[in-house]
This record gives structure tokens, C-alpha cells and sequence, in this order.
């Protein structure tokens, strides 16, 4: 066994209805003055009332920033910050999907004001510390609750992150009455997403570890055997929780053995295009499994005898493989995804385009079992098509 360092989030509340305890939690941790990151639609729905009576009743002064937006650029985190620093907190609770929490974290870092977002760019840059985050996830998908990495959007199409220890949170809560009004479509896409980051964890190339390898693994089982009631019947809480688990534990594996091609793929399809990550991901998965099929067919084997418990599979490894790519396929359609680039209105003519953008992505393309060259990105995105 390779050497490894693995980190986690020490503290995590999981159970239905446990975020109306986010009150007791920030002021167990000492917090008085705290600040919530979110977005609007997180307001809309009314999910933050009742841990706000909560975080009220523990006498807690709270600001609200809700002007995240998806896939958030720098504009908002710089903005969030302005507000946190003219508020004054000692703490920062981040409540809504990955975008919310992403801004939360960098937050908790930048209103010190002794570095700039600029200064914290890439992996190890953040040298102070940060105030005390709590992490509440709405959605089941990126598990950003999870990681050390924050995503921020840096231009029209481009994306970059910030990778360190301090923005893993003190605390998280998982609590799966809050996505019970997660629109099908999204439930479905962020849930493929949180998929991969089990099946690319698994075959991370140099940094697959034993403990992200039984993450992966039970994130699988969770999520195949729930993704389907939980896209289908929404309001099901055993589902939901199934999926906001799997989708953590999916977090954990990747932020500690890395995902690879077929995000590197499916960023460029966000980036030009605005397709939402969990699709992209999606739309590119069945064909990445197929390139990746002759490297990593012995770890999809063991992956697919998770997902497909009942099935007697084939002892071909490249067989299997391709039963894999064919599952995700039919889970796509069932669960009412596209599953070509065409239906989502790409150029044939642009894929060379695309081919070079994924080819940018290095930092993720390191961590696939197989070296995918421009011309191989090409061909994932034609059979892709
Ligand atoms: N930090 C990480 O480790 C990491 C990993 C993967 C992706 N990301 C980033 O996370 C972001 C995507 O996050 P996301 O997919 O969770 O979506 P999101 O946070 O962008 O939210 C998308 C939409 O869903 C709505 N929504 C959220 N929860 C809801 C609920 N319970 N009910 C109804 N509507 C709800 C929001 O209001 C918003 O309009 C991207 O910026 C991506 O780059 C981060
Ligand atoms: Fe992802």
C-alpha cells in the first residue's frame, strides 16, 4: 500500500429535521455574530426558516447573503466578503447547494482580509486560518460539505479552484427534508455527478487509497439502489437521505483521490454552454467508461458488481465494463437526462473545440487510469454525439 493522507470533516449531524438544530451547533462552537451564505431560491422555498428560528432562539445575530448564483464568479465571493466584513461575524454557516458552500468557504478565509482570492488560487495558498464554518448541503450532488476544494468561476468559460486543508468545514449537516423539493431533473443530475466522484475515486490514478476506495463503495450501493425513488418520488426521505449520504461519502473519496476525465470532459460542456455540471457529467460518462474500459476494467467490474448486485456478470473485465457504460445510459434516459451532445444543441463542428478545452484541464487528466490524448478527447466527444 501506497502512503496517504487522508482528512475529513471530524464533525457530521445527519438525520431528517436535524438542521433545525444548526442553532445549538453554531453556538456550541461559540459563535454569536454569524453569517449565512445562500442563494435566492433557497430563501424562496422557505428552507433556512426553520433553522433561523433556531440560530434566533439561541440568541445568535445573523446576516442573510443571498445573492450567490450557480457556477459563481468571482464578482459574488468578492461581494459576499464586502458584506461579511461590514457585518462583523465570528462565524459563517454555508446553506444551500455546492455553490453556496464553495462561497462560504472561501468567505471564512478572505474576510481575515490578510489575502487576496487571487493569492489563494491553486493547491496549499491559503496561509492564515478561517472562522468557524458549518456546512449544510440542499442538494445531494457535489459534496463540497465535504472537500478541501472551492470552484469558482474565473471567466466566460473557465473555472478555477482553490485547494486546501482550511476550507475543510468544522461541522456538517445532513439533513434530507431539506431536498425533499429538489426538482426531478436536478435530483437526477446532481445525483450522476455524485456518482462519478465514487467511480473516479476508485480509479484515481495515483492517489486511490483504501479508506476513499470503502467511501466509494458504499457511495455507490446508497446511490444506485436510491437514485431512481428518489428522482421519482421526491417527497421519499429515506431516498433523499440515502442519496445526501452517498453523496458525502462520494465527497470524501474524491477529495482525497481525485476525479479525472470525465470531469475533465464535462467542463468544457458547463463552460461554453451552461449545461448543468451533473449532466455534462452525465452525457460524457458512458463513453469515458468505455475509453477507460482496457486500464481500469478490473476496478469497474468490482463497481458494477455494487450497483447491479443481482446480476450474474460476465468474468471479461472489458465485459462488464460495457455492461457499466450500458446501466448509465439507460439510467440517464430513465431518469429523464439527454444523453447526447446533440439533443443539447452542440455543433458537430465545435467538438474539436471542446477536445482542446478538456485537454486543459491537466490537474484532472493526471488522475485517469488511461492517458487520453487531444485525439482520444475528440473521439469521446463524437461517440458522445
Ligand atoms: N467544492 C467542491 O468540492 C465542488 C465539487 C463539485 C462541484 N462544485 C461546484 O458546485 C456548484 C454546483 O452546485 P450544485 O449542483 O449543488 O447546485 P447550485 O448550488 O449551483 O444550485 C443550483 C440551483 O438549485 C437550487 N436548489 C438548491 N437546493 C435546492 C433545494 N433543496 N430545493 C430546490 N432548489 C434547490 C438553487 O437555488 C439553485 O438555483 C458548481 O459551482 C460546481 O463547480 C464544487
Ligand atoms: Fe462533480
Amino acid at each position: 500500500m501506497n502512503d496517504f493522507l487522508f482528512s475529513a470533516v471530524s464533525d457530521v449531524l445527519i438525520g431528517a429535521g436535524t438542521s433545525q438544530q444548526l442553532g445549538d451547533m453554531a453556538s456550541a462552537m461559540g459563535m454569536h455574530r454569524a453569517l449565512i451564505v445562500t442563494d435566492p431560491g433557497i430563501i424562496k422555498f422557505g428552507l433556512l426558516d426553520s433553522p433561523v428560528k433556531n440560530l434566533e432562539a439561541n440568541n445568535l445575530v445573523l446576516s442573510i447573503y443571498s445573492d450567490v448564483v450557480a457556477d459563481p464568479p468571482e464578482s459574488v465571493v468578492m461581494d459576499a466578503v464586502a458584506a461579511a466584513q461590514e457585518f462583523g461575524c465570528d462565524g459563517v454557516i454555508g446553506f444551500g447547494g455546492g455553490s453556496s458552500m464553495d462561497v462560504a468557504k472561501l468567505l471564512a478565509v478572505l474576510i481575515k482580509g490578510e489575502q487576496s482570492l487571487a493569492d489563494i488560487y491553486g493547491v496549499d495558498q491559503i496561509a492564515g486560518g478561517r472562522l468557524p464554518l458549518i456546512q449544510v448541503p440542499t442538494t445531494a450532488g457535489t459534496g463540497s460539505e465535504a472537500t478541501m476544494v472551492s470552484i469558482i468561476t474565473t471567466g466566460e468559460t473557465t473555472k478555477a479552484g482553490v485547494v486546501s486543508r482550511t476550507l475543510l468545514a468544522d461541522k456538517i449537516i445532513l439533513d434530507a427534508t431539506l431536498t425533499i423539493g429538489l426538482p426531478p431533473a436536478v435530483t437526477a443530475a446532481t445525483g450522476i455527478d455524485a456518482m462519478v466522484h465514487a467511480i473516479e475515486a476508485f480509479t484515481s490514478q495515483h492517489k486511490k487509497n483504501p479508506l476513499s476506495d470503502m467511501l466509494a463503495r458504499e457511495a455507490l450501493r446508497l446511490m444506485a439502489g436510491n437514485i431512481e425513488v428518489a428522482v421519482k418520488q421526491g417527497t421519499n426521505v429515506a431516498a433523499r437521505e440515502a442519496m445526501l449520504l452517498g453523496a458525502m461519502l462520494a465527497g470524501q473519496a474524491f477529495a482525497n483521490a481525485p476525479v479525472a476525465a470525465v470531469h475533465a470532459l464535462a467542463y468544457p460542456l458547463g463552460g461554453n454552454y451552461h449545461i448543468p455540471h451533473g449532466l455534462s457529467n452525465s452525457l460524457v460518462l458512458p463513453h469515458v467508461l468505455r475509453f477507460n474500459a482496457p486500464e481500469a476494467g478490473q476496478y469497474y467490474a468490482e463497481l458494477t458488481s455494487i450497483i447491479l448486485p443481482h446480476k450474474i456478470l460476465p468474468t471479461d473485465p472489458l465485459e462488464v465494463s460495457e455492461l457499466l457504460a450500458t446501466y448509465f445510459l439507460a439510467l440517464a434516459e430513465d431518469l429523464g437526462l439527454q444523453t447526447t451532445l446533440q439533443q443539447m444543441n452542440i455543433e458537430q463542428a465545435d467538438l474539436p473545440m471542446l477536445a482542446e478545452q478538456a485537454m486543459l484541464q491537466q490537474r484532472l487528466l493526471i488522475n485517469n487510469p488511461r492517458d487520453v490524448s487531444l485525439d482520444d478527447a475528440l473521439a469521446i466527444y463524437q461517440q458522445a454525439f
